[in-house]
């Protein structure tokens, strides 16, 4: 969680900060914060609390402040955060300060989660200070990567000097982009799932996907190495980290390891201040069977045999298991000897 604000120009008193996100998502605020000359504040986490902490949060708000940003799904976690609390929290302080901050909701995954499986959790335009949503269509919106999208609550809010019209198409075109002329493909076959799939035909995908991340948890939780971190209900994805007496290897081996046998796991840590917890992630898409949740299972219980028995100077040349079949889990290990910098990651969101 960060809290941005203006930065001070030569001659110019300091300005407006606003709240954002940490850690994978400092990277995504960061540049926000870059591009527009605000300064991010972050909320650290702690070791039990992976989301923003509402009273840390209001902590870092100031006279300057431009807006709180609450995440629906972490990206490490895909915990939504606790918007509504948020919400309540700042009204508060508006009220007593006389300030107005509002609230942008980072609902890059959740954006298209929440309304299908929890319609009755407030995140949205039913908070009165939240005036900005993002979500990606091409997480949970089903859609091919290249879309996202951003909406505001009123049209106010998004600066007119910002659209611009041109009559050149044939009538009066608003257009509120870096670029301007782009492939369209993206939008239509999102229009086209909505039209497709309605909201009965979301609710349907994504009630799959919970019940994949569910039995996945399941068996990496009967594995009986692995603390499930990732909460029901929220993103459909499985976060763990490995559990119990010290071993001589790490989350990031396995990732190496799962790697040779054809998956992309990423190892990652989670932002400051819980950067001592490392965890792996798999993210449920609609192309994430059972049957695949079981291979996986297997190949991540083969490897923890494995790299039991392995001396610490073997790990790096375990050879990986010779398989039968077809797909991803049973690609041939390819290139990936190198294990990934204990500080990296390697996966997608
Ligand atoms: C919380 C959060 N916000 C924003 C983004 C960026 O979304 P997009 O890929 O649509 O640019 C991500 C993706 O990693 C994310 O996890």
């Amino acid at each position: 969680m960060a809290l941005a604000g203006q930065k001070a120009r030569p001659g110019q008193a300091h300005r407006r900060p606003q709240l954002g996100d940490g850690g994978k998502c400092a990277g995504l605020l960061g540049k926000f914060a870059r591009y527009f000359e605000v300064e991010p504040r972050y909320v650290p986490l702690t070791a039990d609390r992976y989301v923003i902490g509402t009273d840390e949060a209001l902590q870092l708000v100031n006279e300057n402040t431009i807006g709180v940003v609450g995440i629906l799904g972490s990206t490490y976690t895909g915990e939504y955060e606790p918007i509504a609390e948020l919400n309540d929290a700042l009204m508060e302080m508006n009220e007593r300060t006389g300030w107005d901050v509002p609230i942008h909701v980072d609902g890059a995954s959740g954006g298209f989660v929440a309304p299908f499986n929890r319609p009755d959790l407030l995140w949205d335009f039913r908070l009165p200070l939240v005036r900005s949503i993002n979500a990606s269509g091409h997480k949970y919106g089903l859609v091919y990567p290249g879309v996202g999208w951003v909406i505001w609550r009123h049209e106010a809010d998004l600066p007119a000097e910002l659209v611009f019209h041109v009559n050149y198409l044939g009538g009066d075109q608003p257009t509120f982009n870096l670029n301007f002329s782009r492939g369209a493909g993206q939008v239509l076959a999102q229009y086209y799932n909505f039209l497709r799939l309605g909201r009965e035909g979301y609710v349907a995908v994504i009630e799959g996907l919970e019940a994949t991340a569910a039995y996945l948890r399941r068996a990496i939780e009967e594995t009986g190495h692995f603390e499930v971190l990732s909460k029901p209900r929220t993103v459909p994805l499985v976060c763990f980290r490995l559990q119990g007496p010290r071993r001589h290897y790490n989350v990031f081996d396995i990732a190496a390891h799962l790697r040779q046998r054809g998956w992309i796991v990423p190892a990652y840590t989670l932002a400051p201040d819980a950067q001592d917890v490392a965890v792996l992630r798999v993210v449920v898409k609609e192309n994430f069977s059972r049957d695949m949740a079981d291979l996986l299972v297997g190949d991540l219980s083969r490897t923890v045999a494995l790299l039991d028995q392995a001396k610490p100077a073997r790990l790096e040349t375990a050879p990986a298991r010779p398989r039968a079949g077809k797909g991803p889990a049973s690609s041939p290990p390819r290139e990936s000897r190198q294990r990934a910098h204990p500080r990296g990651t390697h996966g997608v969101c």
